[in-house]
């Protein structure tokens, strides 16, 4: 027989064909393992291991891994045989799914455009926000991730991410978040489409908006004719609490995004929620009833899956069980953290949750901790996810945009045992970074490692 190779192993094949430097990454961390079973807030291994999700695949499973009830429709779904993608009819599922996003959404939001990721949200609202006010310009703030797109980079500030890629889209203008005074000199001028911006800055470290940022945000847009669109992509679906994050402020904003969550994490799925006079102004007319579309916008499985996610998430009170484990959470680990110097701060709403470090004042410990930042600013926190990975089993992230932020974002399932292993993981990983010159040999050993390989 000739031309017939052994198939090489997973992960070989996976760098050989996909991306080689992810499984380089992987394994410098230690954390390439094969997940067979997810279920709820566990990740089962091929090795026998049980690992707990506090990241949540960056808040896709609000509802946890796998629920049945999901799979359950999806599977009734595919059953039925469907129409799926005809784009040539107004799809019941759909017609149905917005309803529910808008009715739970409420104010003035009252259509709903699906599209099928979070940054394909972001470039919706873009240009619906260009077409409702004719301007071209866009405002974001600064430390903001709205995804990987070109239209979502430009609403970047991080060179990271748009590096290589440019050039950006024009006329988009980053402020500081929190920043009112910042946000009315750039508004008054009248020439922004929109003010694009999270409730809770996800990436950008979990930072809580000041109080009355976001209110006086909107009142502004208002008052300057910009349109208020929130990106909800990891902060709506029950994540903070409430359905959107925005219900936390009272907010009534113009354009809201949703993703990830919004499939119960089964299928590619973004929904934009915008006002009637937005959206007719880009249906303005027979001829642009289809200006704004996508092939898999509407298809029945995502739809499908955002019915039953919302039916899980109500029926089993993800929302209010976020907010009021999220809250014990972050009174436990404030009070097990608060010996350490290392931790600045543990801040958040409902499941999101996020540890800050900083330099300790002790010298010894401020020398380890700096030249490890000189080495590279995410090298702290990727020893400690590391560490929580490897030595407690529990599997967490630094913040994309900052990385002095661990991100505490479990499941909205997850048990009051899961939280007790993670504060506990926690407390003890900080404690050993605190007292033990291991911990930092450990670091400078995979320094090298990323240097050599
Ligand atoms: C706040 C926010 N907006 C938009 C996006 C982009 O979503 P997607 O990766 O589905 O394109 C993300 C992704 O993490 C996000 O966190």
């Amino acid at each position: 027989m000739t031309g017939v190779q052994p198939m090489p192993a997973a992960d070989r094949l996976y760098a050989e064909r996909v991306n080689p430097q992810w499984v380089r990454l992987l394994n410098l961390l230690e954390m390439n393992v094969r997940y067979e079973r997810c279920v709820g807030a566990e990740l089962f291994t091929s090795d026998g291991r049980r690992i707990l999700d506090f990241l949540s695949g960056y808040c896709v499973h609000n509802a946890g891994h796998n629920h049945p009830r999901i799979i359950a429709s999806l599977k009734e779904e595919l059953d039925r045989c469907g129409p799926a993608m005809l784009q040539s009819h107004a799809p019941e599922l759909a017609a149905r799914l917005a309803y529910h996003l808008t009715q739970r959404a409420g104010g003035r939001l009252r259509r709903a455009v699906f599209c099928s990721s979070g940054s394909e949200g972001v470039e919706t609202a873009i240009k619906f926000a260009r077409a409702y006010t004719r301007r071209s310009k866009l405002l974001y703030a600064q430390g903001a991730f709205h995804g990987l797109t070109c239209g979502a980079l430009s609403l970047m500030s991080n060179p990271f991410w748009t590096e290589g890629f440019g050039p950006m889209l024009p006329g988009a203008t980053g402020v500081p978040f929190g920043s009112v005074q910042a946000l009315e000199d750039c508004l008054a001028t009248r020439q922004f489409a929109a003010f694009i911006v999270e409730p809770i800055q996800a990436e950008g470290g979990i930072q809580v908006p000041p109080p009355g940022y976001l209110q006086t945000a909107q009142q502004l847009c208002r008052r300057y004719g910009t349109v208020f669109v929130l990106d909800e992509v990891q902060t709506g679906m029950y994540r903070t609490g409430p359905f959107l994050a925005a219900h936390h402020f009272g907010l009534d904003p113009d354009i809201v995004i949703l993703a990830k969550a919004l499939s119960g994490g089964l299928v590619p799925v973004g929904a934009v929620l915008t006002t009637e006079a937005i959206a007719n102004a880009v249906y303005a007319s027979l001829k642009r009833a289809l200006v704004h579309a996508s092939t898999y916008g509407e298809n029945g499985l995502a739809m499908r899956a955002g019915l039953a996610a919302l039916e899980v998430m109500e029926a089993e009170s993800l929302g209010p069980r976020a907010e009021t484990l999220g809250s014990q959470l972050r009174k436990q680990l404030r009070e097990t953290l608060a010996p350490y110097e290392l931790v600045k701060e543990v801040r958040g709403m409902g499941m999101l949750s996020g540890i800050e470090f900083t330099a300790p004042r002790r010298l010894s410990l401020r020398a380890a901790y700096e030249g490890f930042d000189r080495l590279h600013p995410a090298m702290f926190s990727q020893v400690l996810v590391m560490h929580l990975f490897r030595n407690h089993d529990i599997l967490t992230q630094a913040c994309g945009n900052n990385f002095k932020v661990l991100k505490v974002a479990p499941p909205l399932v997850v048990s009051q045992d899961h939280l007790a292993h993670f504060v506990a993981s926690i407390h003890e990983t900080i404690a050993f970074a605190s007292t033990s010159p291991r911990f930092w040999s450990e670091a400078l050993r995979m320094a090298r490692r990323a240097t050599n390989i």
